[in-house]
């Protein structure tokens, strides 16, 4: 059922109070494809959601909008050591998370707890705790949206990045995502505890030889530990990707700021992580009419209560431009902007 002028509150993490021309609530393919052949369809602009916990909406949304609620998890097919798990795009990514927990299956763990949905999470290639999707992504399937074709991207096809892939950029506004194929381990004794504060955790606890559920629990508690959760105070994770800089820029920043931190990527390339820079800017935790830099986390941007997405804009711009005023370094939004 098309609904006309809603309101988007309910469905964007911000918690922004804008509204769609005309709205739909997909829960099947076959609606989708019906809905792709539609005037209201081709002749309005449009934006796909899934649970809108990365995007920020900075004004009434003049086209269609499509809540993507395609719902189903199963077994693609199994060998020796591994299953093929499929998802829909419209389950929440944290219950898929859970379900592969549930089921022996291992590789998912650490990006429990990540907000959203399926569909979405190849999108920009959802990464947390030493792991990106990439590393458990087999296929997917998408809707052309020029042909209401169903067509399949493997992981070759996707030129996954850092905070990357090809549905942010070429395929940018062609595809609606319609289902994920993960390749998990049948065991859940080969986890990834590289990032330092998952080891913390697990030694705080006594845990010397932790299982994908271990790991899964240690990362729920680190982000529990500093990120907000949207439910009670409107954010859409990190608001800016860490930004990579050359070697020689960071030699020249060290000489000012001994104690910049910085990941070595290789190739003389390092990740300043962005909020180290805006923590230096004296963002943190400060208050900004509506909205704010959290305390606990600078990179991650707060609706107080009644923020519209332009004042969010407008801190985010000022963020940047004191970042780049002080350490030369351009920091770019993981959000995306509407
Ligand atoms: P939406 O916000 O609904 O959509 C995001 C973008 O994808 C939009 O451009 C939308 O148009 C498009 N889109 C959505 N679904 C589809 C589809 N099926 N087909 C085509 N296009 C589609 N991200 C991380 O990577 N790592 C983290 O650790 C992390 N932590 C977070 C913590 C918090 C508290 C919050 C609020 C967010 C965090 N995020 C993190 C960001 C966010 O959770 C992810 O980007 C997530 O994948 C977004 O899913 P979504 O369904 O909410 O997407
Ligand atoms: N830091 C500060 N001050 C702050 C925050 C961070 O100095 O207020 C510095 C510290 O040096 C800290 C470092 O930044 O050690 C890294 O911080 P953290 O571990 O919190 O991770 P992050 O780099 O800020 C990234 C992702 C998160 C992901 C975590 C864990 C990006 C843009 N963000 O954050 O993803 O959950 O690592 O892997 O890459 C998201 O994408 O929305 C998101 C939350």
């Amino acid at each position: 059922m098309i609904k006309e002028n809603h309101s988007l509150k309910a469905y964007n993490s911000f918690g922004i109070d804008v509204s769609a021309r005309y709205f739909v609530e997909i829960t099947k393919v076959a609606q989708l494809k019906v809905l792709l052949e539609s005037d209201l369809f081709k002749y309005n602009a449009r934006l796909i959601l899934g649970g809108g916990s990365n995007v920020l909406l900075t004004k009434d949304f003049p086209g269609l909008v499509l809540k993507l609620s395609i719902r189903g998890i199963s077994i693609e097919k199994e060998a020796a050591d591994f299953v093929w798990l499929k998802a829909m795009a419209g389950e929440v990514w944290h219950d898929v998370v859970q379900y592969s927990l549930k089921n022996g299956l291992g590789g998912l763990e650490n990006l429990s707890l990540i907000p959203g949905q399926v569909g979405a999470a190849p999108m920009q290639n959802i990464g947390a705790y030493g792991v990106e999707l990439e590393s458990v992504f087999d296929h997917l399937e998408a809707i052309e949206i020029s042909s209401a074709e169903i067509k399949k991207f493997h992981k070759d096809d996707c030129a996954f990045g850092y905070r990357e892939s090809v549905f942010k950029n070429i395929y940018k506004d062609k595809f609606i995502i319609v289902s994920v194929v993960f390749k998990l381990s049948k065991s859940q004794d080969q986890v990834n505890i590289t990032y330092g504060a998952i080891r913390d955790v697990l030694n705080e606890k006594g845990i010397t030889k932790p299982d994908a559920k271990a790991v899964s629990d240690a990362v729920i508690a680190i982000r529990q530990s500093k990120l907000p959760n949207p439910k009670e105070l409107g954010n859409a994770g990190s608001f800016f990707k860490n930004p990579v800089i050359e070697k020689q820029q960071l030699e020249r920043l060290k000489a000012d700021y001994p104690e910049i931190p910085s990941y070595d990527l290789g190739n003389d390339q390092f990740k300043v992580p962005a909020g180290w820079l805006i923590e230096q800017c004296g963002w943190k935790g400060k208050v900004v009419g509506n909205t704010g830099s959290h305390k606990r986390q600078a990179l991650v941007l707060v609706n107080y209560g009644n923020a519209t997405g332009k004042e969010i804009k407008t801190l985010a711009d000022e963020i940047r431009k004191s970042v780049y005023d002080k350490f030369g370094i351009k920091i770019t939004p993981e959000v995306n902007i509407i």
